[in-house]
């Protein structure tokens, strides 16, 4: 796990555990005797640590969180490094992160190549540097800078770690044949200087201010996750602690954050992020075995909100666009907004000019969908309305070339219909956005049962290319976002009706740790949309929904949504939905007396008298029908398994991270505790079909012994 080999009187500590280099057992274990024989060695005048293949390392090894510590401690093979009289230098390329970068600042000289990066990402994981980061990054940058680094986990290139003093220099050519260069330069030399324990922290004059403005910062960011906060009363100990002080106060806080809940979400949730990309179809192919159809152009019909997001993300990794709509002005409309979201981007430096320029002429704006013949991938994003996207499938179908991947971004009408519309369904496959497409981070991938693996693994791999999060989910109506999310939509209206107002709902919803609660994520998205969802789905099955509708489907249908329709209210976008804003498009919400009172006349019609809803109740009501569908999604084969549920929730709804996502958040609420609830209330609303509890949570719940969620998909075909 680590060669040791010397050069001359340079002794080399290679790291080799793939793929990441991970400080597993065996790393520690040879870093700590490399050291040592280096130290022994009197032929040795100098010691270099480099990672072999892509990366220097990326810190702990997370696997290793939950099994009892074995082996040398990091900090103490660190400190073996740094008491080394013989020079030390860290060689780093690709990522230097964590314990990477704590191992780094043990040793007496950083040098790294221009494409490096180095960083704690601890805090993403729930934890602190726990080996002496938090004590010793002040030491060698700015405190302000430290409490940044460490309480955001944002990695920094290495340009800029070398202007805050972390790297002593950037080189180019060979790492380790420059390392070497400098090893040989810095050869005895006393290392006293650069031991970083005997140095004072940087800025510590100003630690009061730095430390209250971070966590301000910090607290109006992240509401409710413990560990940034944690964080900066570490570093803060680095400044009115001892060297050796500091660092106890740091294991304890490190302890501390180590067993919370909120590490354990965000463990999971960092496996969890990875397994959504090991797809597998039930006909056994996967991402393992199969290749995707190689995209060099592209098509976007529909040139709406939407199609103009999708274009941006194409754009912007280089893909030509060929954007299409039904009539010039709406397509000029289109590429106009197009450049304004790019304009804003060089606005807000997140792009040159010149890359500007380049996005936009990748683009060609058309009203002759006959453009689209040569395109290797096109992705429909007209409004949901079945008959216009089969009739533009039906069309695609004979213009498109036989190879092109031919893509929906529907939200909730079945690929399975959509496809039937071709002669070749194999080749048609799901990309449901989420609005704001250019922004929004998730990508539902949904496969009919006609798409081929290629045509699936052409759109997870356009999905990585375009820097989405892209989780595979089986059709039916709504997949898997919209049909969860739908339900605490429907939940949120009848608490609506009967007694509860927006503001209380998104307050508990927010307080609970939503960056936003349903209400505004509702005018966010467009209360048309659900609009069009509902009156979609009763005109095809021949009901007409009036301001009289009580039952739909056999459930109980709550009015008000449509009536806020009804009144141009459509959400952000016309300045009035559940809330006002200070102007169309305007993102300040605030309570609105027409609203209050509609909401009160409606329970008036309806008969229904108005009480108080407790905290409780709200957040069951709005959480628990979404877990229900969630394990009746499972039961069904539409996710492969809860952690893919999860990450939808992370970047469809921003669900806390730290919470581990609504299935996760089931698992530590504990499922005979959510069953006996969801129960409850199916007793007490009875024409809610999404209380009637789904059979695997039955099945679950009434196991012995807590499942652990890696084996709930054991459970669902049991006849328990
Ligand atoms: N421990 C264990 N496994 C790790 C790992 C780690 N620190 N970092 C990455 N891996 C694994 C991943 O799980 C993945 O495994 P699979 O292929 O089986 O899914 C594999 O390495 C490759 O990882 P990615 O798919 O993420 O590869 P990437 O190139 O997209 O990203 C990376 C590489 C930037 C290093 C990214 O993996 C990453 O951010 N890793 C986590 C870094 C981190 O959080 N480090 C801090 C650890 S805690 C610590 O160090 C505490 C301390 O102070 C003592």
């Amino acid at each position: 796990m680590v060669d040791y080999r010397t050069q001359g009187q340079i002794a080399i500590l290679e790291v080799n555990n793939p793929p990441v280099n991970a400080l597993s057992i065996h790393v520690r274990k040879g870093l700590d005797d490399g050291i040592s024989r280096a130290v022994r060695d009197p032929s040795v005048k100098a010691v270099i640590v480099i990672g072999k293949g892509r990366t220097f390392s990326s810190g702990a090894d997370i696997k290793e969180f939950n099994k009892p510590q074995e082996g040398p401690r990091l900090t103490m093979v660190g400190k073996k490094l740094e008491e080394s009289d013989k020079p030390v230098v860290a060689a780093i390329h690709g990522t230097c992160l964590g314990g990477g970068l704590e191992i780094a600042l043990f040793c007496h000289y950083r040098i790294a190549v221009k494409s490096a990066r180095v960083g704690f990402p601890e805090v993403l994981l729930g934890i602190l540097p726990g080996a002496a980061g938090t004590q010793r990054l002040p030491r060698v940058t700015d405190v302000a800078v430290a409490m940044e680094m460490i309480s955001t986990g944002k990695h920094v290139p290495a340009p800029k770690a070398l202007e805050y003093g972390i790297l002593d220099k950037i080189v180019q050519g060979d790492l380790l044949e420059e390392a070497v260069k400098f090893a040989k330069s810095v050869m005895g030399k006393p290392v006293q200087p650069c031991r970083l324990s005997d140095q004072p922290v940087k800025g510590a004059d100003r630690l009061v201010q730095v430390f209250d403005a971070a966590m301000r910062q910090v607290k109006q960011r992240q509401r409710g996750f413990m560990a940034p906060v944690v964080c900066l009363k570490a570093v803060r100990s680095a400044a009115e602690l001892p060297y050796n002080e500091g660092l106890l106060r740091e294991n304890t806080l490190f302890t501390e954050l180590m067993s919370s809940s909120q590490c354990a979400a965000l463990r999971y949730a960092f496996f969890a992020e990875r397994a959504a990309q090991r797809w597998q179809l039930p006909s056994g192919a996967s991402a393992a075995n199969t290749k995707p159809v190689p995209v060099k152009s592209t098509g976007v019909i529909g040139a709406g909100t939407m199609g103009q997001g999708i274009a941006i993300c194409l754009l912007r990794v280089d893909y030509p666009v060929i954007l299409v709509e039904q009539n010039q002005k709406l397509l000029d409309k289109g590429v106009e907004m197009i450049q304004l979201a790019f304009k804003d981007a060089v606005r807000r430096k997140l792009m040159t000019e010149d890359a500007m320029r380049h996005c936009m002429s990748n683009i060609s704006p058309t009203v002759d969908m006959q453009q689209l013949a040569n395109v290797d991938l096109v992705i429909e994003a007209v409004y949901e309305n079945v008959a216009l996207k089969q009739d533009i499938f039906r069309k695609l179908d004979v213009i498109c070339k036989p190879s092109a991947v031919l893509c929906t971004n529907t939200s909730t009408i079945s690929i399975d219909i959509i496809a039937s519309a071709t002669k070749r369904p194999g080749s048609v496959v799901g990309t449901h956005f989420f609005a704001p497409a250019h922004i929004m981070r998730l990508l539902e991938n949904v496969y009919s049962k006609d798409t081929s693996a290629q045509a699936v693994a052409t759109v997870m791999d356009l999905g990585k290319k375009i820097g989405k999060v892209s989780v595979l989910v089986k059709t039916c109506h709504g997949f898997v976002a919209n049909r969860m999310f739908h339900h605490q939509g429907q939940e949120a209206a009848l608490m609506l009706e009967e007694g509860a107002l927006p503001e209380h709902i998104d307050k508990v919803m927010e307080d609970f740790g939503m960056s936003i609660g349903p209400m505004k994520v509702s005018d966010l998205s467009g209360v048309d949309i659900g609009w069009r969802i509902r009156h979609e789905v009763a005109k095809m099955e021949g009901v007409e929904l009036t301001s009289q509708t009580r039952f739909f489907r056999g459930e109980r249908y709550c009015t008000l949504p449509d009536k806020l329709y009804e009144l141009g209210r459509l959400g952000r976008k016309t300045g009035k939905g559940w809330y006002r804003y200070e102007k169309p498009g305007g993102r300040v919400a605030m309570v609105d007396d027409e609203v209050t009172n509609l909401i009160k006349k409606h329970s008036a019609e309806m008969g229904i008298e108005r009480r108080g809803i407790s905290t409780q109740e709200i957040q069951e009501r709005i959480l628990y029908p979404a877990i229900n569908e969630g394990f009746r999604i499972l039961e069904e084969g539409v996710a492969a398994k809860p952690e893919d549920i999860d990450v939808i929730w992370w970047y469809g709804f921003s669900f806390p991270r730290y919470m581990g996502g609504p299935m996760f958040h089931a698992s530590q609420v504990g499922l005979s505790k959510v069953y006996e609830r969801i129960c409850y209330y199916h007793q007490n609303f009875p024409y809610s079909s999404h209380w009637v509890p789904s059979d695997l949570l039955r099945k679950l719940a009434s196991a012995p012994s807590p499942v652990p969620i890696s084996q709930w998909m054991s459970y669902s075909q049991s006849k328990l």
